[in-house]
């Protein structure tokens, strides 16, 4: 074992016994410990079966705010590991990879951030929570995109508002709020790379398809969307709709959980553009897997650290949007 190692390569490189029942082994790790295993929708199908929970990224936060397990396995990626640490700094907070960041967090520094905010004095700032801590810790109040349209509102309509960073769900919040707040120039590489031809092409397939999207995908993709929403609201929908077939224009191990959830309905990842592979997969959410997963509750390693000065400043802007999504019912 060599700690220096490990923390060079991001997560516990041990090689695991093939003979072990990895499941087993896991569940063994977590009551020992008093952990309990978070996992976004984007995870692996085999890392949300054996999560505690499986949510989207505020349902992540509010589990994390509450728990009262001692560790935090935080399936997903680093920003979701900083907000949960932020939001229980008294919890050992892991992530099986380190690696595991996010395009739209990194196209938005914390300097070049801080530097926009304080050239538009009288602004408040609302980020979106795909935001490292140094970024939130200059924010009034995080929004996930479950809660953006209802927490954008919640402002007056006259209110100069800086949104970041994702363009794509900033131009969508103020189309449906008819509002024209100062967009940050950031976007997620998975979500902006959804094909309209090919979704086209899909739906003279399926006539009968509906098209769910992510608020993440560029405008020319939602303009085909039926339906636009968070994770979470695109399960629902799936779940309550009586329509039988579905085109998911988001990342596709949502599908793991529509599948299970409605096994008698069709479900089609929407295409990417440059790829000859059906589906759309965030490479840094599929660092994640069982064996660093086991390797991780094992050796209580990677383990997620905030700098204590930014998360003094991060904690407020977070806890604002649990304590308004708590107030709206979300
Ligand atoms: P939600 O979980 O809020 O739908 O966000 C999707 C996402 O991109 C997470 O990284
Ligand atoms: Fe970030 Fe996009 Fe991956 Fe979500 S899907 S973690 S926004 S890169």
């Amino acid at each position: 074992m060599n700690k220096e190692e490990w923390l060079k390569k991001g997560f516990v490189n041990e090689k695991i016994d093939s003979t072990l029942d990895l499941k087993s082994a896991i569940n063994k790790l977590k009551e020992e410990k008093n952990a309990v295993i978070l996992a976004h929708y984007y995870q692996k199908g085999e890392i949300q079966d054996i999560a505690d929970y499986v949510g989207d990224s505020l349902a992540l936060a509010q589990w994390a705010a509450k728990t009262t397990a001692d560790i935090i396995v935080l399936c997903g990626v680093h920003f979701m590991g900083e907000t949960a640490k932020i939001l229980s700094p008294d919890k050992k907070v892991l992530i099986p990879d380190l690696n595991a960041g996010c395009s739209l967090a990194d196209s938005c520094l914390a300097d070049e951030f801080s530097q926009f905010v304080k050239d538009h004095p009288g602004y408040k700032v609302i980020s979106y929570v795909n935001t490292t801590a140094a970024v939130k810790a200059v924010t009034d109040v995080v929004v996930t995109s479950t809660n953006a349209k209802q927490i954008v509102e919640s402002f007056p309509k006259d209110e100069k508002i800086i949104f970041g960073p994702d363009r794509n769900l900033g131009n969508y919040i103020n189309s449906v709020t008819n509002r024209s707040m100062l967009l940050w120039d950031g976007a997620c590489h998975v979500h902006e790379q959804f094909s309209v031809e090919k979704i086209i092409e899909l739906k003279a397939q399926h006539p009968d398809a509906i098209v769910l999207a992510h608020p993440e995908c560029k405008s020319v993709v939602l303009k085909l969307a039926d339906v636009v929403g968070s994770t979470a609201a695109l399960l629902k929908y799936a779940v309550n709709s009586s329509d039988k077939c579905f085109i998911v224009a988001t990342e596709s191990g949502i599908l793991h959980e529509m599948q299970k959830k409605c096994p008698q309905k069709t479900f089609i990842p929407a295409p990417p553009n440059d790829s000859t592979c059906a589906c759309n997969e965030c490479s840094f959410m599929r660092l994640n897997s069982l064996e660093k997963l086991y390797n991780c509750l094992k050796y209580e390693f990677p383990e997620i650290d905030v700098d204590k000065d930014i998360a003094e400043k991060a904690v407020v802007s977070i806890k604002r949007m649990l304590d308004l999504s708590e107030k709206l019912g979300l």
